[in-house]
């Protein structure tokens, strides 16, 4: 037997992560979708909604995109329950049937289930095709359409299964909005409600004072939003393919969110679930020693008036929560506010005992309120 040679080589591969995306914000907006089309100019469109959202506005963007490209509209199931793998393979099935292609893009018409659903298609066909999100949810225009994580669930876990991709245009058009129910408006002012309370307090007075079928409100706030969002990344660069997985302001009460979302699914919009998320790490913040009680009470008060603190179902309890969010060896990392107003929150981990602590405060004043 001869000498087994070994060697180690190492080397880096060069990822240019930079990406320009363009975002238009304005009602009545087919005559720009045909221009960014143009841009992308694909060799066929694929129009991804869920079935609700079909029904209302398929038809009309379909018209718009076939005065100058092939379309096709493919259909999933509505809700948090079709953010999976299956609904991933049916759709490719469908792309492929349809001769999609590596020029062909994906427009996701809806909600953040959509926009996630066929954003992560999106990201993995061909290992990448062009995307342009057309979210029709306020929480989807506010949040999930100008972001980079695509993701799907797994049985178990939220999001657990995604990618990173930009999409290359996003269209927010409040004409949408008009048939959206009271609550999905209010589950997207949980997300404006969680910039407001990291970076700009007068804009939460503004959202508590906002007459919430108002498009004109409405677009004020996507703009307002859209804005202290860009200011967010361009202060904390390197947003994306994050190894060290720190958690920014973006992901406030979303640690909690996740879990509570995923215990009774379908049950609590993702803004309210976010909401109650975001008292109970304010708690938690406090507990560390960083914002004063009376904080924590004004964020509970606001959530309040603003209808998102919707009343928790029976499977939920604090020791339930705490244990989904602990399973395992999972070290949960939450993004924190150190102060009302201020954006530069801290990224922890937090041991169990500290958040089943501020489970039980949470749960408990929640009781008081129902009495
Ligand atoms: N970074 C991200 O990618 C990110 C950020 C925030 C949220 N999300 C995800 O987004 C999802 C929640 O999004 P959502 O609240 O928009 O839920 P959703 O997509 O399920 O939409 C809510 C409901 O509204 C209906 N609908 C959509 N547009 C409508 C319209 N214009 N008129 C009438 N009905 C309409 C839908 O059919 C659905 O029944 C969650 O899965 C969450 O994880 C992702
Ligand atoms: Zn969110």
């Amino acid at each position: 037997m001869g000498n087994v040679h070994t060697s180690d080589v190492s080397f880096s591969f060069r990822i240019n992560n930079q990406k320009e995306v363009q975002l238009h914000i304005g009602i009545n907006s087919s005559k720009i979708l045909l221009t960014l089309l143009g841009e992308i100019n694909p060799d066929k469109v694929f129009i991804i909604c869920d079935r609700n959202v079909a029904r209302l506005y398929a038809d009309q963007v379909s018209e718009t995109v076939s005065k100058k490209f092939p379309a096709h509209i493919i259909i999933h199931s509505p809700g948090e329950t079709s953010k999976n793998l299956v609904t991933i393979r049916e759709i490719s099935e469908e792309f492929f049937l349809h001769e999609g292609t590596s020029n062909s893009a994906v427009v996701a018409l809806g909600g953040g289930v959509t926009g996630n659903i066929a954003g992560f298609f999106a990201s993995i066909v061909f290992r990448g095709i062009k995307l342009m999100h057309i979210p029709t949810t306020l929480l989807a225009q506010l949040d999930s359409a100008a972001d980079v994580k695509q993701s799907v669930n797994s049985t178990t876990f939220k999001n657990a299964i995604g990618s990173y991709k930009a999409p290359d245009a996003v269209i927010i058009d409040p004409l949408f909005l008009k048939t959206l129910g009271d609550r999905e408006i209010r589950a997207g002012l949980s997300e404006a409600a969680k910039h407001g309370l990291a970076q700009d307090l007068e804009f939460v007075n503004y959202l508590l004072a906002c007459d919430i079928r108002s498009l004109d409100d409405l677009q004020k706030i996507i703009t307002k939003v859209i804005k202290l969002k860009i200011e967010h990344w361009e202060s904390t660069p390197a947003i994306w393919n994050d190894s060290l997985k720190t958690e920014r302001l973006t992901h406030l009460g979303h640690t909690t969110g996740k879990i509570l979302e995923m215990i009774d699914r379908n049950y609590l919009t993702h803004g309210e679930a976010i909401a109650h998320g975001m008292v109970i790490e304010a708690y938690i913040s406090h507990i560390l020693g960083h914002i004063d009680l009376g904080s924590v009470m004004k964020i509970y008060e606001i959530l309040l008036v603003l209808e998102l603190l919707y009343p928790l179902s029976d499977k939920y309890n604090p020791d339930y929560v705490t244990n989904q969010l602990y399973h395992g060896n999972n070290k949960p990392i939450f993004a924190l506010l150190v102060e009302l107003g201020n954006p530069q929150t801290i990224s922890t981990t937090v041991p169990k005992k500290v958040y089943l602590r501020a489970a039980r405060w949470y749960f408990s004043q929640l009781l008081m309120a129902k009495h």
